[in-house]
C-alpha cells in the first residue's frame, strides 16, 4: 500500500516521502480500515478486515478514528487499529465530514466538558477560535448554554457569528486581555497570551484552559507554563492544560452531539492523496479556517 513515511524531522515538504509500505492486517481485537479520507492523525474509512477478538464491528461499516500514539500518523491508504479507538461515523454526515470529527473534535469535547467543566449561563472566551479545535469548541460551548466571545481575525468574523458565537474580537486590532468584560473561562488554542496576561481576563473563580500553542506549531509549547502556573502556590485561578485522551468513547461523545444537530464540522480546503505535502504546508501556515481533508479514495 502506499503511505507518507516520516524520514526526518522538519517541515512536511523535507520530511515527508510517499513511499510503499506492507499492507497491515486485522490481528486480536484490531480492525483494519480502508481510509476514504485524513486528517493528519485521523480518519473516516470503511472496514475491510476484522481480527478475530473484535465484537464492535464487521466487514462493511463506515466508521471514523482517532489511533493516538498506537500509529504515528495517519496518512496511508489502510490502518490497523484497536476497535476501541474506532466509532461508527455520525449518521447525517459523510464519511468526508467524519474525517475532521477525531482529534478536533474530541479535544474541543474534553476541553469544555471534562477541563473547563462549562454549565450553562457561564461564560467563555475562546482565543484561536477559527481553526478545527476551535470552530467545534464554539458549538460545544453554545449547545452547553454559554455566553461564547471569539478570538479570530477579521476575515473569520462571519464564521464564529454563523457558529453562534456571541460576541467577536479581532486579534488584530484588539487585545482582548486588555479589554473590560470577565469571563469564567478561558479557552486558549493558540497560546498567543501569557497565562498571567489571560487571567486578567478571568472571574476569580474562574479557569483558563490551555489546549494548544502556534508559537511552537506544538501543544508541548504551553506544557510548562501550565505547570508552573498549577504548582505556584499564590496563583489566583485554576489552570488546566486539556490533552485530548482518544479513544472509542471520547469519539461517541462527540458523535452523540452531531446526530443532535447541535455541532458541524468546519471544512475549507480538501486535497488529493499525492499532494499531502501541500496540504501540510498550508496547515503549518497556521491559518486553516476549520479543517483540512485528505481524500484518499471514493
Ligand atoms: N490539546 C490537544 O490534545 C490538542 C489536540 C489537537 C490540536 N492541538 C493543538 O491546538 C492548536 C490549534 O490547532 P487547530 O487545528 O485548531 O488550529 P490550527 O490550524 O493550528 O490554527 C489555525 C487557526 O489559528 C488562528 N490564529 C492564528 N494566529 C492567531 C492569533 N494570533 N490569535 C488568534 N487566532 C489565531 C488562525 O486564524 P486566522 O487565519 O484568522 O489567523 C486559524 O484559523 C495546535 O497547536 C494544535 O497542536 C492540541
Amino acid at each position: 500500500m502506499q503511505a507518507y513515511v516520516l524520514t526526518q524531522y522538519g517541515p512536511a515538504k523535507d520530511s515527508l516521502t510517499l513511499s510503499t509500505v506492507p499492507k497491515p492486517t486485522a490481528t486480536k481485537n484490531h480492525v483494519l480500515i480502508k481510509a476514504n479520507l485524513l486528517a493528519g492523525t485521523a480518519l473516516s474509512g470503511t472496514v475491510e478486515e476484522v481480527g478475530p477478538d473484535c465484537t464492535l464491528f464487521k466487514v462493511g461499516d463506515q466508521v471514523m478514528t482517532e489511533p493516538g500514539l498506537s500509529i504515528l500518523g495517519a496518512f496511508s491508504e489502510y490502518v490497523s487499529v484497536p476497535e476501541d479507538m474506532v466509532c461508527e461515523k455520525p449518521v447525517k454526515l459523510s464519511l468526508e465530514e467524519a474525517a475532521a470529527i477525531p482529534v478536533s473534535g474530541t479535544t474541543a469535547y474534553q476541553a469544555i466538558h471534562k477541563f473547563a467543566k462549562l454549565q450553562a449561563g457561564q461564560s467563555i472566551l475562546i482565543n484561536g477560535a477559527s481553526g478545527g479545535v476551535g470552530t467545534a469548541a464554539v458549538q460545544i460551548a453554545k449547545a452547553v448554554g454559554a455566553d461564547v466571545t471569539t478570538v479570530t481575525s477579521g476575515k473569520n468574523m462571519p464564521l464564529m457569528k454563523q457558529l453562534g458565537a456571541d460576541f467577536t474580537i479581532d486579534y488584530k486590532t484588539q487585545d482582548f486581555t486588555q479589554m473590560d468584560k470577565m469571563y469564567d473561562c478561558v479557552l486558549d488554542i493558540v497560546g498567543t497570551a501569557s497565562i498571567s496576561a489571560c487571567c486578567k481576563v478571568i472571574k476569580p473563580d474562574g479557569i483558563y484552559v490551555s489546549a494548544g500553542s502556534l508559537g511552537s506549531g506544538m501543544l508541548i509549547g504551553n506544557i510548562a507554563d501550565v505547570l508552573g502556573c498549577k504548582m505556584n502556590p499564590f496563583k489566583s485561578r485554576r489552570v488546566e492544560l486539556a490533552m485530548n485522551t482518544p479513544s472509542r468513547d471520547a469519539l461517541r461523545e462527540v458523535k452523540e452531539l452531531v446526530d443532535a444537530g447541535k455541532l458541524k464540522m468546519v471544512i475549507e480546503k480538501r486535497f488529493d492523496f499525492n499532494h499531502v505535502k501541500d496540504a501540510m504546508e498550508v496547515l503549518e501556515a497556521g491559518h486553516v479556517a476549520g479543517k483540512i481533508i485528505v481524500r484518499v479514495s471514493s
